[in-house]
C-alpha cells in the first residue's frame, strides 16, 4: 500500500463539518467516481463522504477522455455532495470546485495556480489537474454530486504520452521538488469545505469573485470545441452556474454550458 495510507490515522488528513465526514482509502479501482457513486447508493447519508484511491485503472476525464492514474505520485480522490439546494443553486459547484483546487494548491505549494474555463487547473500554461463533476438525481428534486479531482502532484511529465506530455504539468514540475500528497490532500479538502459553505450560504457573488481572481480564460480570445460545433469569440464573464459567456463576431453574447477551452495567443 501507498506511502499516503500507512503509518498515520487516517481519518487526520482532515474531517470538516461537510466535507471529510468519512475517507475511505484505495490502494487502486477503476474510477473514484464510480465508487463514490456506488457508496452514494447504499448509505442514506451520502454526503461529506470522500473516496480517495492511490490509481485508477479507468480513470476518467470530461467529454469521454481517459485521465491517466498511475501509483504512487498524484492525487485522484471523489468527494461526495448532496447540498440541499434546488439543481439550479447547486450547479455553482462547478465554481466552487475549481477555486477550492486552485487556491488550495497556491497556498500549500506557492504555486501561481489558474483556473482555465469550465474547471482546468494550471500551472504555467499547462495543466496539472482537472475536475469531473457527475449526478445522480435523488428524491425531492435535488441530486448527490460527485467531485473527482485528479492532480498531478509528483509525476513527470514524460511519464504521459507524448500526444499530451506538452500541454500537461505537475506540481513536482513546476516546483522543482516533490510535495507531500496527503498534506496536500488535507488542504484541497479544507478549501473544498470552505467554498461549499459558500455555496450553502447562497453566496454565489463570492465565489464569482474568487473563481474571476483564479481564472486565466476571461478576457483572452479562444476557441470552445463542444464535440459538435466549434466557436471562437473572446471570454468575457462567468455565469453562477459556471456557464463562459463567450462575445462572438457578430457582437453578440453566446452562453456556453460545456466545451473545451483553447486560448489564443
Ligand atoms: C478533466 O480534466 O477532464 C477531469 C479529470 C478528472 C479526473 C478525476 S481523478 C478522480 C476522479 N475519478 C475519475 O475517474 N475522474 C476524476
Amino acid at each position: 500500500m501507498s506511502e499516503m495510507f500507512t503509518g498515520k490515522d487516517v481519518t487526520s488528513v482532515y474531517q470538516g463539518e461537510f466535507v471529510g465526514r468519512e475517507i475511505i482509502f484505495l490502494d487502486s479501482t477503476t474510477s473514484t467516481n464510480d465508487r463514490a457513486l456506488e457508496i452514494g447508493q447504499q448509505r442514506p447519508e451520502p454526503g461529506g463522504i470522500v473516496v480517495v484511491a492511490d490509481s485508477q485503472t479507468s480513470g476518467r476525464g470530461r467529454l469521454g477522455r481517459v485521465w491517466i492514474s498511475p501509483p504512487g505520485v498524484n492525487l485522484y480522490f471523489t468527494i461526495l455532495l448532496n447540498p440541499p439546494l434546488p439543481v439550479q443553486e447547486a450547479s455553482a459547484l462547478s465554481l466552487a470546485a475549481p477555486v477550492a483546487a486552485a487556491s488550495a494548491i497556491r497556498d500549500f505549494a506557492g504555486l501561481e495556480a489558474t483556473i482555465k474555463w469550465p474547471n482546468d487547473i494550471l500551472l504555467s500554461g499547462k495543466k496539472a489537474g482537472g475536475i469531473l463533476i457527475e449526478a445522480k438525481p435523488r428524491e425531492g428534486g435535488r441530486s448527490l454530486f460527485a467531485v473527482g479531482m485528479g492532480i498531478n502532484v509528483n509525476m513527470r511529465p514524460g511519464e504521459l504520452p507524448p500526444e499530451i506530455a506538452g500541454l500537461a504539468t505537475s506540481l513536482m514540475a513546476e516546483k522543482g521538488a516533490a510535495l507531500d500528497r496527503r498534506g496536500l490532500l488535507g488542504a484541497l479538502l479544507a478549501s473544498m469545505e470552505k467554498t461549499y459553505k459558500f455555496l450553502l450560504q447562497g453566496n454565489k457573488r463570492g465565489l464569482i469573485t474568487e473563481w474571476i481572481r483564479l481564472n486565466s480564460t476571461l478576457g483572452r480570445r479562444v476557441i470552445v470545441r463542444d464535440g459538435k460545433r466549434t466557436i471562437s469569440g473572446t471570454a468575457e464573464g462567468i455565469t453562477g452556474q459556471g456557464e463562459l459567456s463567450l462575445r462572438i463576431s457578430s457582437g453578440e453574447i453566446e452562453t456556453i454550458r460545456t466545451g473545451d477551452v483553447t486560448i489564443l495567443k
